[in-house]
């Protein structure tokens, strides 16, 4: 797919088909999110693989989100902080958000090339998700991911965003204004 189509058409679905993904579809997803930056180049994250259905089940329960036990795979991206907090001190917890957070986009980027259905599942209780997967107390879960196909009546619109006019500052913080560039020799 065409790159401005992809960033275009990337969408948070929630209603999924219960057709099967395959093992190879599930691989290059992950890839795709291996492939983000990290800091210093760091290996961070952790992926695991759900697809045993009482443990999806589970899962979105601990999301209190019903949809996220309709797909068939559910990815966990998970931080060990252990190497970065060696590496960057009190930068390190930051620099795991920005990496997870890349790292997630590319995923959902690939998600939307490969016409499957995603959403970014940010809310849910670490403790009860930890329990499920055995995920050992100093590891951080980042987000659930969701891998589905999209059912026959899923909204697969992305949502409006805000206008850049209220978010684009010029040189400095709060101006909304950019100054014509002065030329070599213009007054
Ligand atoms: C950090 C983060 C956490 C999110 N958590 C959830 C979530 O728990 N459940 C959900 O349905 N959507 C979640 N979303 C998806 C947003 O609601 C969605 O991206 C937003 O409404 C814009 O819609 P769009 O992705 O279709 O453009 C999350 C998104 C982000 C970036």
């Amino acid at each position: 797919m065409d790159f401005e189509k992809v960033i275009k058409s990337r969408a948070s679905i929630r209603n999924y088909s219960d057709k099967k993904i395959d093992s190879d579809k599930v691989m290059n997803l992950i890839e795709a999110a291996n492939l983000a930056p990290s800091p210093d180049n760091l290996s961070i994250l952790k992926f695991i693989i759900v697809e045993d259905k009482e443990k999806i089940s589970k899962i979105a329960q601990a999301c209190q989100q019903p949809f996220v036990g309709t797909a068939p795979v559910l990815v966990i991206i998970c931080s060990d902080m252990k190497n970065a907090e060696k590496m960057f001190d009190e930068r390190a917890g930051k620099y795991i958000k920005q990496h997870a957070g890349a790292a997630i986009e590319n995923f959902l980027l690939k998600i939307t090339d490969m016409k499957l259905a995603s959403c970014w599942i940010g809310a849910f209780s670490d403790i009860t998700i930890k329990n499920i997967l055995k995920i050992p107390d100093e590891i951080e879960v980042e987000a659930v991911l969701p891998i589905a196909y999209a059912s026959k009546t899923a909204k697969t619109e992305q949502k409006p965003k805000h206008s850049l006019i209220d978010s684009c500052y010029f040189e400095e913080w709060n101006n909304k204004y950019k100054k014509p560039i002065k030329r070599v020799g213009e007054n």
